[in-house]
Formats: structure tokens, C-alpha cells, sequence
């Protein structure tokens, strides 16, 4: 079988990770060193929690804006003093900030069931500076306790946000196009490359596909619809346009463009276009499932393919062991390890994916969350 993307493969295991700097700021506080499991020693992960090379700190952040998008989708708009430099794919933990105005124990009957203890990852969906002081963007599905802690934030409330967490995209210089190929709440993190993508000079084309059309968290033209049969992307979707780019949308139930999964999407916008593989990389977030439909058809167009996974994380900086991800050794035939999907990704070469793992193929048969 043809592997696709070795290029990749390559920047990611040499490590395309931005060392962290301090977040500085009232609030902050420094995380303890971890300890690594025995298992996990082979793992070439960058240690983001060495307080030598990577002092990650909790910043505490005031809440900008939290707007609705879609029937379940939301932006959260954190404002953030001394955010370390980020690039996309990195994510960050967010967490109640610990307020002793709120009640006696400081935690505050706001903040509902959810543990302060247990922070919930989010890729970051958008950065802008102005000074020292930073906007993050944070799109967001409400699935459960944390994201409807969330959604009940307001405008000046504070969260405690601990990152950027993770590894960036990486951008080939030598291949003009790319392909994003989205499953609903994956638009985060490919959502910012649009925008790296579009200041590295590349043709972008987003590829979204939801379950139904109140669940694109996106703005369309209704001017410029989506086309029906994904033989092209228009300039239908306001959030990708600024960054020129087009944008093929697809529906499960047929009730926005494309009737049918966003890799069948791809695959028709593909037999109509024929982008060139060796000019092009496809990039895709979203369910497992999704992702992995992805990455075989990329393998059988022979087009290279970057994955960002999302799986359920603790401490998000390489401690707690929770969030490993089978992957192929280097060399193919060296077998299989764990790595972690906090440190070492969440964005890898689909390559490098054992996408038949048990512990994969299980999450694969739960409903999606996405
Ligand atoms: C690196 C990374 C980036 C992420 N980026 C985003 C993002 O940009 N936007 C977004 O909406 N979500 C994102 N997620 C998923 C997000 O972390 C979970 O949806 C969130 O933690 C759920 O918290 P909850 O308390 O609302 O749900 P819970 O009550 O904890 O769980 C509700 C349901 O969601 C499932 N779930 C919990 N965590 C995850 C997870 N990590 N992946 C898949 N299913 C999960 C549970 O199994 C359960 O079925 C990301 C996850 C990771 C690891
Ligand atoms: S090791 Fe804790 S989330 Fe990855």
C-alpha cells in the first residue's frame, strides 16, 4: 500500500512544536512537574510540562463575547493578558477561575456541577493581539456539564485558561493547496489554518459537513449557496471567504448542499476537479470515524493527510497518561507505541494513525459528540 505524506510525517516526529513561554498576569500559577509513566519513556513527546523548557501557566481570562452560532454551536471570546505565541492546531484547558467574591469555598455556586479540577480542551479557533493583550476564540458544542458551564458564561465572567497546549499544523512549503476537510465542531482548529494558510499564500478549500443544516456553525450567503453536488466550492461561507476561501458544505440529511457525508463531498468535488496530489495536502478534524473515512481516501488518492485529534484529555500537558493514541514506530516495521495525544499532537501524520486499535475502534462505535 502507497504511504502518503512521509514530508509530514517527518515535521511532526522532528517536532513542530513553539516552545511555551510564561503567562505573566495577575492570577497566573505555576503547574507541577509531572511524572511520566514507564511506558510511555520510548515516546519522543516534547515534555511541555518541564518547568526548564516549557513553564506552562494558567492565565486567568475575562469572557469577551459568548454568541450562539448554531442550534448547538457557540463561540466563546476569552480575553487573555501575556498569552504565549500560539499557532493552529494548539488547544487550550479551560477551567472555573477560582473567585473569592463568588462564595465561601471561592468556587461559587455558578459554576454548577463542574469540577474546577477537571478542565475541558479546546482548540484554539482564532487569535488576535493588540499589544500584550490577546482575543481567543473558542467554538464550542454543548455535549455535556463543562460545555454547558460554557454556554452560561457571560460577558466579564473569568475563566482559568492553562495553554497554547499541543502541536501546530504544519505548512508545506511546497504545495500550494489545501483542503480542509471539517465534521462539525472540528472547525475550530482548521478555521485559524485558513487564516495561516491564507498568509502563507495557499489555495484554501473548506469542506464542512454537519448532521443537518442548524448544526453548520457557519455563516452562509444566501446569495452564493453551496453547491448541490459538490462539483465546486463557492464563496458561500463568511467565516472562510475572509480568508479567501471557498467552501463545499455538505448534510447528512441533505437540508444544505450536499446530500450526503463530507468525505463523499470530497470524493465529488475530487472527480470534478482532479486537484493535483502532489501540489495538494487534505487537513481533517472532526469524529474519528470521519477522520479515519478521510484518511483512506486520501491514502487511495495518494494525498497527503494531517489529522488533529481530539481524544478525552485530563491534564492536557503529558501527566495523567489519559489521552494516548496507537501510532506506527518511525520505521513501519518496528511496530506500534502510544503516544500522547496532548504532547505529541493532538496533530499527527494520518499515516501514523493505527486506526484499528481497540480502544480507537471503540470510541469509533459511540454517537458523536461532534
Ligand atoms: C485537543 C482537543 C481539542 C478540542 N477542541 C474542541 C473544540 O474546539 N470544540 C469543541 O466543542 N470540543 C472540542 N474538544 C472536545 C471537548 O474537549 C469536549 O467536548 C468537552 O471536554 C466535553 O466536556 P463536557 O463536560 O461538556 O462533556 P462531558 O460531560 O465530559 O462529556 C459529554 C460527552 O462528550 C464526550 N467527550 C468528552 N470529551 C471528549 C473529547 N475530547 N472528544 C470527544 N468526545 C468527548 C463524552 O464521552 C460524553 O459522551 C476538544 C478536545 C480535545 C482533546
Ligand atoms: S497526559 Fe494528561 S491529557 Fe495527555
Amino acid at each position: 500500500m502507497r504511504r502518503t505524506g512521509d514530508g509530514y510525517a517527518a515535521l511532526l516526529s522532528r517536532g513542530a512544536l513553539p516552545a511555551l513561554e510564561f503567562i505573566s498576569g495577575a492570577g497566573s500559577c505555576f503547574l507541577r512537574t509531572p511524572r511520566h509513566h514507564p511506558d510511555m519513556s520510548a515516546s519522543p513527546a516534547h515534555n511541555l510540562s518541564d518547568p526548564e523548557t516549557n513553564p506552562a501557566r494558567i492565565a486567568v481570562a475575562r469572557v469577551a463575547h459568548n454568541t450562539e452560532l448554531c442550534r448547538e454551536h457557540a463561540r466563546l471570546t476569552l480575553a487573555v493578558d501575556a498569552f504565549a505565541p500560539a499557532r493552529p492546531g494548539q488547544f487550550v484547558q479551560i477551567s472555573p477561575a477560582y473567585d473569592p467574591t463568588n462564595r465561601a469555598d471561592g468556587w461559587g455556586a455558578s459554576h454548577g456541577p463542574v469540577t474546577p479540577l477537571l478542565p475541558r480542551a479546546f482548540s484554539i479557533g482564532g487569535l488576535r493581539r493588540a499589544g500584550t493583550a490577546s482575543e481567543i476564540d473558542v467554538i464550542y458544542r454543548v455535549v455535556g456539564v463543562g460545555t454547558r458551564w460554557m454556554r452560561a458564561l457571560s460577558p466579564g465572567d473569568r475563566v482559568n485558561v492553562l495553554g497554547p497546549l499541543g502541536r501546530e499544523f504544519p505548512i508545506d512549503a511546497s504545495r500550494s493547496k489545501a483542503l480542509l476537510v471539517i465534521g462539525g465542531v472540528g472547525l475550530p482548529p482548521l478555521l485559524w489554518l485558513a487564516e495561516a494558510l491564507q498568509q502563507a499564500g495557499k489555495r484554501t478549500i473548506a469542506f464542512l459537513g454537519a448532521q443537518t443544516a442548524d448544526l453548520v456553525p457557519l455563516t452562509i450567503d444566501a446569495a452564493n449557496a453551496p453547491a448541490t453536488d459538490a462539483s465546486r466550492a463557492v464563496r458561500c461561507a463568511a467565516e472562510f471567504a475572509c480568508y479567501g476561501a471557498d467552501a463545499v458544505i455538505s448534510t447528512d440529511d441533505g437540508s444544505l448542499g450536499f446530500h450526503g457525508n463530507v468525505v463523499a463531498a470530497l470524493d465529488a468535488y475530487s472527480r470534478a476537479q482532479t486537484p493535483d496530489a502532489n501540489d495538494t495536502v487534505v487537513y481533517t478534524c472532526g469524529p474519528e470515524r470521519m477522520m479515519r473515512a478521510a484518511a483512506d481516501w486520501c491514502q487511495n488518492a495518494g494525498i497527503a493527510c494531517i489529522v488533529c485529534m481530539e481524544r478525552p484529555m485530563a491534564c492536557g500537558m503529558g501527566t495523567c497518561q489519559s489521552c494516548i493514541v496507537t501510532v506506527h514506530r518511525d520505521a513501519p516495521e518496528s511496530g506500534t507505541r502510544y503516544a500522547l495525544c496532548c504532547t505529541e499532537g493532538p496533530v499527527f501524520a494520518a499515516e501514523h494513525i493505527v486506526w484499528d486499535d481497540p480502544a480507537l475502534l471503540k470510541r469509533q462505535s459511540q454517537p458523536a459528540t461532534h
